[in-house]
């Protein structure tokens, strides 16, 4: 439609129709089945609105959207399409591994790419909009909703977040598009900093860090065109986001230009009241206009209010139109006005979910995030020799690769479960997901035998039920079974020759509302990992998490310690292909993991304080614990490989850097193994003195090089002026001159030790 006919409609709604455009209801309020995740009073809407609102979410399927859609149409005075919105975060059907995971593939590329496959699945299933990607920072791994985030640094979170949203967006075009999903960056602001790692708690942090560390992300996705906003539940400075003018006008709107639609997350502007910056529903949405909050997700209070606020004078009718344009402009990009039903397409829907391109990328996602720890005696792979492998190149293991690992038992409450996905699988589809045990049994030439030994989670390792699972139904073993898989599993470890104990913390654990304080493996488990140790020849554990966990005791005793995190549909078979040596795991950490959740929040780049403990000097006045190191147990970027590397000197193109101008840092990357393989190259520059204090370290750049064994080949940085930049004193945004330490190497651990000077003139 033409933005003067736009117009034109605009002008023509009643103020209830408007009002109407603003308010997103739940599936179950449109006779549709939808998933709904969150608290929520009854919303009190009345008939006309009813008739009239805006926006669902969570329902999707191609046949019932467009029945949803033509009922509502034939219901609706104003007859503007409903726009369907949905949590479609890491997949649809075909689920890919956690944000957590793709973190770990430092490849940007690689998550535009899945995301464009799941914009193709879901828009197939009538989805128009997704609330992805989240952009929240995370430095602490007590919070659930680590598993949604892409880690703790902020120059890849921004790269990821522009590529997801490149991704999900790609062919959504200026009219009319049928292609592509529009994308909600969430949670504006800082969600990722709770409190304590709790849920939903508050965030108070300073404006620098605000800007430095956590607003790049969500600006990226600004700058990558992302056509809606979600405002998080949190405070900012003392003030939730949903009525937080400062944030939404003055930084997303003026400072940004972000023109598109901010929709509150659910529930949030009544929660306005809960937080205590407003005494009623008229007032928090009082609040919530003025901060120029579109979406009402699923509260009364917009739909109560407005109408009262505008003849009482206390919102224009202009404040109103703003928002009620940007969602009909919304609408009207995604092609709504000329087609309702947009791509929504059973026969289309039923060829594109789970088809075998989407299953592929799946596979190959688990192998590029997956994080090998440790592989004592370079018991990984489990394989034929390198070099048959080089010649053949076989795509699946062998029968051959079956005799290397000898008698195989696998065991743990992880070997074959479909539901591994994290919380926010939403729309996936369990029943197509490959466990271990599945894609064990389609090896050629191997027998195994298996048993989950124990259960992933025991009543002792929740306070309450109901908070993990919504419904609050968890079946739990009887003791006859308890005891027949545990002692099953302890005679299997002493027959077999190679044991894969596949260990983890269970789903329900993590996502939103899945805050913890003790991340060891939760159950039995570890006490398994024990007994297994003791009777097996070698204890390869295969690990699935939602976030860091503490894992001290599981580093001693696993012979190889491979973090899938939860893996996506394709994870059995991606695991299979790396411990058989038919891939290599290529993932290198987005988050660090510590050695006691005493430690959180922990990140590599901090800021030195005045008394930097160097891990050796006896002295107790320096910034550090007198019971644990300082240290992560493994460091951000950190994943060993089949093959292995060797870094040269850092060479730089100069030694002085004046505005306008760059130096290439170079260093030769040997693959000394006699594997093939892929190393992941990362530049590491510390600031020395700035008018503020400046991280001991920073990302700037990454490379990943693929090598032949033997080879050798140079990565090289450019580096500019403008990467050097941060908030100063004043607030402002640029470099200082003066003294700089830089590094590359395969983790965040790597020395600084090349040094350059940027110079004014
Ligand atoms: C609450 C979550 O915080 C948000 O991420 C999600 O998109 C909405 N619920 C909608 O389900």
């Amino acid at each position: 439609m033409k933005e003067e006919k736009l117009r034109e409609l605009l002008s023509s709604l009643t103020v209830t129709e408007k009002i109407g455009q603003l308010i997103q209801v739940p599936g179950n309020m449109l006779n549709a089945e939808g998933q709904e995740l969150g608290v929520r009073d009854e919303l009190g809407i009345g008939e006309e609105l009813l008739r009239n609102v805006g926006s669902t979410l969570n329902v999707v399927g191609a046949g019932q959207v467009r029945r949803v859609q033509e009922e509502y149409l034939k219901r609706s005075s104003a007859k503007i399409p409903l726009m369907f919105m949905a949590d479609i975060i890491y997949g649809f059907r075909t689920v890919y591994p956690i944000p957590l995971a793709l973190g770990c593939s430092f490849e940007p590329e690689l998550l535009r790419r899945l995301c464009e496959a799941t914009a193709r699945e879901s828009t197939a299933a009538g989805a128009q909009v997704t609330f992805s990607p989240m952009g929240d920072l995370v430095r602490d791994a007590r919070w659930g909703r680590c598993l949604e985030s892409t880690g703790e640094d902020p120059h890849m979170n921004a790269a990821y977040v522009r590529a997801m949203v490149e991704g999900f967006q790609e062919g959504l075009s200026e009219e009319g598009a049928a292609r592509g999903l529009a994308s909600c960056v969430k949670h504006f602001a800082a969600y990722g900093a709770p409190e304590g790692g709790r849920d939903y708690n508050t965030v108070d942090m300073s404006e620098r860090r605000l800007r430095q560390d956590y607003l790049p992300s969500y600006r990226a996705g600004v700058e990558a065109g992302c056509e809606m906003i979600m405002t998080s539940f949190n405070t900012v400075d003392g003030i939730p986001s949903t009525g937080n003018r400062w944030l939404m006008k003055d930084v997303l709107r003026k400072e940004w230009g972000f023109e598109g639609v901010v929709i509150t997350d659910y529930a949030a502007i009544a929660e306005l009241i809960t937080h205590g910056v407003a005494a009623d529903q008229k007032e928090a949405s009082q609040l919530a206009m003025e901060a120029d909050v579109d979406i009402d997700m699923c509260t009364g209070c917009y739909g109560g209010s407005l109408e009262e606020l505008i003849r009482e004078g206390r919102l224009t009718m202009e404040q109103l139109d703003a928002a009620v344009w940007r969602v009909l402009r919304l609408k009207n990009k995604l092609g709504l006005f000329e087609d309702p039903f947009r791509g929504a397409d059973a026969a289309e829907e039923e060829r594109l979910s789970l088809c075998a391109d989407f299953r592929a990328l799946s596979r190959e996602a688990a192998v590029k995030c997956s994080v090998l720890l440790e592989n004592k005696d370079g018991l990984l792979p489990l394989s034929l020799d390198a070099e048959k492998r080089k010649a053949g190149e076989p795509e699946a293991p062998a029968a051959e690769d079956a005799k290397a690992a000898g008698r195989v038992a696998l065991i743990g409450p992880f070997v074959d479960r479909k539901d591994a996905l994290g919380m926010w699988a939403i729309h996936g589809d369990k029943n197509a997901v490959v466990t271990i045990r599945e894609a064990f049994a389609e090896m050629p030439g191997l027998s195994f035998d298996w048993t989950e030994g124990c259960e992933a989670l025991l009543p002792e390792d929740y306070t309450d039920l109901t908070a993990l699972s919504q419904s609050g139904e968890r079946e739990l073993w009887s003791e006859e079974r308890r005891e027949k898989e545990w002692s099953r599993a302890l005679v299997l470890a002493g027959e077999a020759d190679t044991v894969i104990l596949a260990l983890g913390e269970d789903p329900v654990q993590g996502g939103e509302g899945g805050s913890r304080t003790r991340l060891t493996l939760p159950g039995d488990q570890m006490k398994l990992l024990y007994e297994v140790k003791k009777r097996a020849a070698r204890v390869i554990v295969v690990l699935f998490a939602g976030r860091p966990l503490v894992l001290n005791e599981v580093k001693e005793l696993a012979d190889a310690l491979l973090l899938v995190w939860y893996p996506g549909t394709e994870g059995g078979a991606a695991i299979r292909d790396m411990l058989f040596g038919v891939s290599e795991p290529q993932g290198r950490l987005s988050m660090s993991l510590p050695r006691s959740e005493g430690q959180l929040p922990l990140y590599y780049n901090h800021f030195s304080t005045g008394r930097p403990y160097d891990g050796k000097t006896v002295n107790r006045f320096f910034s550090r614990y007198t019971d644990c190191p300082n240290t992560p147990l493994y460091p951000y970027g950190y994943g060993l490989s089949y093959h292995s590397a060797a870094y040269g000197p850092v060479r730089l193109s100069a030694s002085v850097l004046g505005p306008g101008e760059s130096i290439t840092a170079a260093v030769d990357v040997t693959n000394t193994g006699s594997r093939d393989g892929v190393e992941t190259v990362q530049l590491y520059v510390r600031d020395v003195t700035g008018s503020v204090v400046r991280p001991v370290k920073e990302l700037k750049d990454v490379q990943k090089l693929f090598l032949k064994a033997g080879e050798t080949k140079q990565a090289a940085f450019v580096i500019t002026e403008e990467m050097l930049r941060f908030y100063g004193r004043d607030l402002r945004y640029r470099s200082e001159p003066g003294r700089f330490l830089l590094g590359i190497g395969p983790d965040s651990s790597v020395r600084l030790d090349a040094e350059f000077t940027l110079t004014e003139k």
